[in-house]
């Protein structure tokens, strides 16, 4: 049905997007039935009930828990249009999606059976959905850089589509160790985004551009803490891919009143806003933006704003990021 405002939201771009945190309770159960397999939750309605984090590690816990249910390139494809489906309804017009290719291979799902479920919804989804797609390989910060190396050298060997590398799960240790993940991303002609600042601290942000060459940041809310920091990231128009109900839900912010979304952007900062698990968090992107409206006030001429940066932070090439705009 049509959402309270709909038609007054403006075509946007989801930058920050872990296709796994799409997983809805009634996809994982319908899924764990399918494939025989047995969630720790009686119903839906318990699974929901686990949605009470208290920091990112209790997040991921169940995060990486639920995608036992995920076995075949069916289930993957599933998952993805299901996604499609919802964002071309929260005004999604291009979607850079992350995945987590280590989980997987991890829970002995081969590498193919993951890329081929998803590519063969993405190859399509500007015809079948009406969005564009860029497919992201997440490397996981808390497991070794060699196990990352070798995912992407299996990814670059089988000519995976992938148009860009990110870094997430537990922002723990240094992120230097996946110096080398990126610079062979980089020669081989993707694209780089990381997770940092989210509950690390500035320092973290810095590392990412530094010694990852990040050209975008997943997060960086903590950068707010460091001012040069902040100089540096307005200077350089660094896009931060901005999560406000994922602050909110992992406590890495207080409540979304003292969400420090306002001040970035009065600070001249690139950020745009996105939804990072929806199935999660509570919400997609346009639950972010009614959210965001119901607690600050958020006009048209804000939304607008937020909404075209979300598609000046993307990678699409210029000439593509234009007819957005
Ligand atoms: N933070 C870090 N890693 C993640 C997240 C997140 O919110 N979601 C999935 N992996
Ligand atoms: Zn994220």
């Amino acid at each position: 049905e049509p959402r309270p405002g709909a038609g007054a939201r403006p075509p946007r771009a989801e930058l920050h997007l872990h296709l796994e945190g799409t997983l809805e309770p009634e996809l994982a159960f319908a899924l764990a039935e399918r494939n025989g397999v047995a969630l720790p939750f009686a119903d839906v309605a318990a699974l929901r009930a686990a949605y009470d984090f208290g920091d990112l590690q209790s997040f991921l816990d169940l995060y990486y828990a639920n995608m036992a249910v995920l076995r075949t390139a069916d289930d993957f494809a599933e998952l993805t249009r299901a996604y499609l489906r919802r964002a071309a309804a929260a005004g999604v017009r291009h979607a850079e999606i992350m995945f987590d290719p280590q989980a997987h291979l991890l829970r002995g799902v081969p590498l193919a059976t993951v890329v081929d479920g998803i590519t063969s919804v993405l190859v399509t989804s500007e015809r079948d959905f009406g969005v564009s797609t860029l497919l992201i390989a997440a490397f996981l910060r808390d497991r070794p850089a060699g196990e990352a190396l070798s995912v992407l050298d299996a990814l670059l060997a089988t000519g995976a589509p992938i148009a860009g590398v990110g870094l997430d799960s537990a922002e723990v240790g240094s992120a230097a160790p996946f110096g080398p993940v990126f610079a062979r991303a980089a020669a081989a002609g993707l694209r780089r985004t990381a997770h940092a600042g989210e509950e690390g601290p500035p320092a973290n942000v810095v590392e990412v551009l530094d010694v990852l060459g990040a050209e975008r940041v997943d997060h960086g809310v903590r950068a707010m803490e460091d001012p040069a920091l902040v100089a540096r990231l307005a200077r350089d128009r660094v896009p931060l891919t901005v999560c406000p109900l994922s602050n909110v839900r992992l406590q890495a912010v207080p409540s979304l009143a003292e969400h420090p979304l306002p001040r970035m952007v009065e600070a001249g900062l690139h950020v745009s806003v996105h939804s990072d698990d929806p199935a999660y968090f509570g919400g997609y992107v346009d639950d972010v933006d009614d959210a965001l409206t119901a607690t600050f006030g958020m006009g048209a001429r804000e939304r607008a704003a937020l909404a075209a940066a979300s598609f000046t932070g993307s990678f699409l090439p210029a000439d593509r990021v234009r007819e957005h705009l």
